[in-house]
């Protein structure tokens, strides 16, 4: 029997990883044998590469080596760790997949989208079952990212505008792939679950 495959995408602050880990223990409650992962990490080998990633100066990697460090992370998470719990028949819950790299690699740094997408058919090659988009005011989101400040900013330090720039491209992705589901992450933490929850098992009662 074969698993799904679920992932949560937003930009920082998003509160998207809150909302997996609570979708996560509503699936477990429900008999589901779930594997909460994340990315860039998910495995021992993506977890180094997140190390290389995440800290340091924002100008570390060109666009297109950070493109590659971040699909070489996703193939080792792959290999490792997402299709062995999916061969095992569970229900993966990530916390971002390919969609991140489609939005912060692929229009962040000039428009590296078509790059973005020719190495994700070479070297990934599969989407998510089911894609939650947790939607939020960049303003609230960055404010969020920044008051949990740690080590891990290079990302959240693009500011205001980019944040802006990949909400409204996450936004346009979800309105053309139907494998997206849209939830506003501005509102009540149980009432957004609750919302998640009920699709998601409405996709797996399918
Ligand atoms: P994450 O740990 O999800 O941070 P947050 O909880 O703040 O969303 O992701 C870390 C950062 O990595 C985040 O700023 C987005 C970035 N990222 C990319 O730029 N490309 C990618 O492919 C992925 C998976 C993440």
């Amino acid at each position: 029997m074969a698993g799904r495959f679920f992932s949560f995408e937003g930009i920082d602050g998003s509160g998207k990883s809150t909302q997996a880990r609570l979708l996560a223990t509503a699936l477990r409650a429900e008999g589901h044998t779930v594997a909460l992962t994340r990315e860039p990490g998910g495995s021992p080998g993506a977890e180094e590469i997140r190390r290389l990633v995440l800290e340091g100066d924002p100008d570390r990697w060109s666009p297109e080596t950070e493109i590659l460090l971040f699909t070489a992370a996703r193939r080792d998470h792959l290999e490792k760790t997402i299709r062995p719990a999916l061969a095992r028949g569970e229900i993966v819950i990530t916390d971002r997949f390919a969609d991140s790299t489609r939005m912060y690699q692929g229009i962040s740094r000039g428009d590296l989208a078509a790059t973005v997408d020719q190495l994700h058919a070479l070297m990934i090659g599969v989407e998510p079952d089911l894609t939650f988009l947790i939607d939020i005011d960049p303003a609230v989101g960055l404010a969020r990212a920044q008051s949990r400040a740690g080590s891990e900013m290079r990302f959240e330090d693009m500011g205001l505008a980019l944040q802006s720039q990949m909400r409204a491209g996450f936004l346009t992705l979800a309105t053309q792939t139907p494998r997206f589901r849209v939830i506003s992450g501005d509102g009540d933490q149980a009432a957004i679950a609750a919302t998640i929850k009920a699709a998601a098992l409405t996709h797996l009662a399918r």
